[in-house]
């Protein structure tokens, strides 16, 4: 038993005193603790050490104690076992030296056994679970497929994701056997997760908000949808669509347990396109952690007035900045804790 369960108990949409909170992008980035790790240790090193990743995925909980752990690892390491290289260039981001543009290419992708490319992230899990003592649920994640054909197309990151959609559009058949190899390797992926420890799992769809509504329904939701189907029954699911409003209503009726809002879309519009009933998640823009303490605490209680207490989880819209001050990261937190009493 998880003795801090708020977090799974919003995702069933129980009653709660107050609702659970914890930060998108919270291990790593932004603590001082982290910074020191990220010095000695290059990013995969990183990721694919059970023992430095446990080690950064519990460094929040000890620092400013959200209501769930999120593991220490990155949405690219699902390309990666696919045989497509990625690297991880300090002060640049993602890069993919040898990006899929034909359908030779997709040709040569393949479906690993997870266990054999990915048992890295199942060990970590056990570790971590072990050092966090029941004490809060953790959390694992996977890119949708989409997001992770947008890096695997493009090659590194994009403000426009062209190359991507391009793909999509001139090669609309190989883009689905690339999507449908990313989903089938995410669903073995993110079971294996769940059977080595996780509490539930998020979804990123971070550059899903790049498509039209009909694009997103064909080249993004589709996918994420079959994942949710794939994993329901095992572990609550959580969808994270970065600028994907218009697919709100879509995503209300699927088997998800919550849905991620990032600020651009209101409270009330996000439970109104939802449908009302499905729990919600977000949604603070993460620069407004810049502002003073008074008035970050002042207005993640007005959020939380917005959404209403039930049925919801405090978050950011998006990942925390690397510039945040850790006491303004601090005060988030306690805000959340703060509210009702
Ligand atoms: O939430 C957490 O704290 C868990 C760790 C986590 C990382 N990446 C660690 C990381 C998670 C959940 C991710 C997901 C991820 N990775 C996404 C989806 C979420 C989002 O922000 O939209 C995306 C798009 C990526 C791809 C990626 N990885 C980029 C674009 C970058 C470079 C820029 C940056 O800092 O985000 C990374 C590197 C990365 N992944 C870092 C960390 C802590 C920073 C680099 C480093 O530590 O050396």
């Amino acid at each position: 038993m998880i003795k801090n369960d708020l977090f799974l108990r919003a995702l069933k949409g129980e009653t709660v005193q107050r609702p659970p909170v914890w930060m998108m992008r919270q291990a790593g980035r932004y603590l001082p603790e982290f910074i020191a790790l990220r010095d000695k240790y290059d990013f995969f090193t990183r990721c694919q050490t059970p023992e430095l990743a446990a080690e950064i995925t519990v460094q929040p909980i000890r620092r400013i104690a959200p209501d769930a752990a999120i593991l220490f690892s990155d949405i690219l390491v699902i390309p990666q076992a696919m045989g497509i290289d990625v690297e991880m260039k300090p002060n640049f981001g993602p890069y993919l030296p040898n990006p899929i543009r034909t359908i030779q290419d997709v040709e040569n992708v393949i479906v690993p056994d997870v266990h054999e490319t990915l048992g890295y992230v199942f060990d970590a899990i056990k570790l971590t679970k072990e050092m966090l003592n029941d004490e809060v649920p953790l959390i694992g994640f996977a890119g949708s497929p989409w997001t992770i054909m947008c890096y695997a197309v493009e090659g590194q990151g994009s403000k426009s994701f062209d190359k991507a959609k391009g793909f999509c559009f001139s090669h609309p058949e190989a883009a689905h056997v690339l999507l449908q190899k990313i989903t089938d390797t995410t669903i073995l992926y993110l079971k294996e997760k769940v059977k080595a420890g996780v509490n539930a799992v998020q979804i990123f769809d971070s550059w899903g908000g790049m498509l039209s509504p009909v694009d997103y329904q064909e080249f993004s939701w589709k996918y994420i949808n079959q994942i949710v189907e794939a994993l329901a029954d095992d572990a609550p699911v959580i969808v994270f669509g970065k600028g994907c409003w218009f697919a709100l209503g879509e995503m209300g009726k699927s088997r998800a347990s919550a849905l991620g809002v990032d600020w651009t879309c209101s409270p009330r519009n996000a439970r109104y396109l939802s449908g009302g009933n499905i729990t919600l998640q977000g949604n603070f823009d993460p620069s407004r952690l810049l502002s003073p303490i008074p008035v970050i605490k002042k207005m993640v209680h007005e959020m939380i007035d917005e959404f209403g207490k039930d049925k919801y989880i405090v978050n950011l819209g998006h990942g925390i900045l690397p510039n945040i001050p850790v006491d303004h990261a601090k005060a988030f937190i306690d805000a959340v804790k703060e509210y009702n009493q």
